[in-house]
């Protein structure tokens, strides 16, 4: 059985989300915020939780943690991804995004899509590169902007989305994996 992890800072409801479909196939969380619900999720969950500080070596620190295991999920995470975990974890290391991409990486993308007058907009789960919400898409989920929406009733919107497309996602990565 292949092995996950979840990297994050926030909420963790898209953990929820992956806990839910995989289970104890999820063996470790790591949060770079010491206070992150996510690490409080994981460990009623029973799963390890690590919180690992900011720095420059914080992705060779993530990395040897890392041991063991197979796919590794962005959930929330609000760092860039560096080297050397990038390329030894290529093709394996995925992120959720709250927008259609290309289409208003970075912060508050829902904001984004609310400023620019957006009649729709949705959540991606793709491929992390070095870049910022800019590797590789793998499936994108659209959702309508609403008339009267405010940043929150259409992040819960979006987030809805999140939450079914990101298991569907991992699932599909995982059978193209070879043990
Ligand atoms: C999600 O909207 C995700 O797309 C973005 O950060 C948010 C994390 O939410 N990358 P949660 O911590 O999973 O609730």
């Amino acid at each position: 059985m292949k092995k996950l992890a979840v990297l994050g800072s926030g909420t963790g409801t898209n953990f929820d989300a992956l806990f839910k479909e995989f289970g104890s196939q999820i063996v470790l969380v790591i949060s770079d915020r010491e206070d992150a619900r996510i690490l409080e999720k994981a460990k009623a969950a029973g799963i390890e939780a690590i919180f690992e500080k900011g720095g420059p070596d914080l992705c060779s620190r993530i990395l040897a943690r890392l041991e063991g295991i197979d796919l590794v999920c962005l959930a929330g995470f609000m760092r860039l991804v560096k080297e050397p975990l990038l390329s030894a974890y290529e093709g394996r290391l995925l992120n959720i995004h709250p927008s259609l991409l290309p289409l208003y990486p970075g912060k508050d993308a829902w904001k984004q899509a609310l400023a620019a007058g957006a009649s729709e907009t949705g959540c991606t789960v793709h491929f992390v590169d070095a870049g910022m919400d800019t590797g590789e898409v793998i499936l994108q989920e659209r959702v309508p902007v609403l008339k009267d929406d405010t940043p929150e009733s259409l992040h819960a919107r979006i987030q809805v989305a999140e939450h079914k497309l990101y298991p569907e996602v991992v699932k599909q990565v995982l059978a193209k994996l070879t043990s």
